[in-house]
């Protein structure tokens, strides 16, 4: 039997997930303790007033929820429902495509700018997640967009709409965080150099043993703000207070979590929050989060106005490379990167 790459390819005893799919005991989703009711989800915010009278009322929710969850969810942000169903259809198209014609995409290599992969690293992990995923890099759009699959044909025209749209959207919420912070509203956008943007559609097939295995296990996200798309099908959980939180999709609304740059330019005042996606027996599942990023050469460091005597900096200086290098190789077997970026003294 030829040995396949990708988890939508496996050949495998439909009533068992494959050895190297299986999580040790001490580490499993334990799916029948996750909360699932949607009074204890997490907070959703309608941006309609971002730019009315509204705006600090908006700057405050936001505020609560980055201080409170790391999390919180959008609604009115701008980008047209057919952006999205359009993003979401082709996407669909794209993992549905035939094992050779995908393949075109795939690389092992996370520092390529444009590839197709799957589980997280399988260069450096030791368990493989029940996911596959094409990663694009998409801003600025000209640098890469000639890279991308050129298959599905709607592909790069469809994906390129949609990275237009949530840029807007993300530099308007790092705007707010900024604000939310007490800083100027353009601090961090101006921090983040010539700013970078990442996707990934993410595929996660029906399994037969979701309580054994995770799409993607527990981790932060190592850039600004991620902006997730998710279909119809729930998978997304958060950790709050040492509890799984089930964020059940709602229609035409993304989620907006903060990414560990936040956690450096706030000096810890917001954290970046483990958040892992499970998978289920019968219906795929297709997410789209939008990694908004510094440029590689962009030096990251805690902003000076949160800096006092009561709040030394946490953080020593570095570039984002470094810190995207460093991520990509530790995987996500321990839990956060940050660690490594402390001062001697915090
Ligand atoms: C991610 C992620 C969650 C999901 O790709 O970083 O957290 O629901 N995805 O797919
Ligand atoms: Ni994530």
């Amino acid at each position: 039997m030829a040995t396949k790459v990708l988890v939508s390819d496996l050949i495998y005893d439909v009533n068992h997930v494959p050895t190297n799919y299986i999580r040790p005991v001490s580490d499993r989703p334990n799916l029948d303790q996750v909360v699932q009711s949607f009074d204890h989800s997490i907070p959703v915010i309608d941006l309609q007033g971002f730019n009315g009278s509204m705006h600090f009322d908006v700057i405050n929710q936001i505020g609560q929820a980055c201080q409170n969850y790391g999390f919180f969810q959008v609604k009115n942000h701008g980008v047209p429902k057919e952006v999205i169903d359009n993003v979401l259809g082709v996407s669909r198209e794209f993992f549905h495509m035939p094992e050779s014609e995908r393949l075109k995409n795939y690389s092992d290599d996370p520092l390529k700018t444009t590839r197709l992969s799957t589980s997280f690293n399988v260069k450096t992990e030791k368990v493989s997640n029940w996911r596959d995923f094409l990663r694009l890099h998409c801003y600025p759009i000209e640098d890469y967009i000639h890279e991308w699959p050129s298959n599905p044909p709607s592909l790069r025209e469809d994906a390129a709409e949609y990275c237009r749209n949530v840029r807007d959207l993300a530099l308007r919420l790092v705007e707010g965080i900024s604000e939310s912070l007490g800083l100027k509203g353009d601090y961090i956008n101006k921090a983040l150099g010539k700013h970078g943007q990442h996707m990934a559609l993410n595929f996660y097939p029906p399994c037969p043993q979701p309580e054994l295995t995770y799409g993607l296990p527990g981790h932060a996200d190592p850039n600004v703000i991620t902006i997730l798309l998710q279909d119809d099908v729930p998978g997304l959980q958060v950790l709050k207070n040492g509890k799984w939180l089930a964020v059940n999709p709602i229609p035409n609304t993304f989620i907006v979590n903060i990414g560990d740059q936040i956690q450096v330019l706030s000096n810890d005042r917001y954290k970046s929050v483990l958040h892992r996606a499970v998978v289920n027996c019968n219906k795929e599942r297709i997410s789209i989060p939008t990694f908004y990023c510094p440029s590689p050469d962009a030096v990251m460091q805690p902003a000076p106005e949160l800096i006092d005597d009561d709040n030394p900096g946490v953080y020593r200086s570095f570039t984002y490379s470094e810190y995207y290098q460093k991520f990509w190789n530790r995987g996500l077997e321990t839990e956060t990167c940050l660690d490594m970026f402390k001062t001697s003294s915090a």
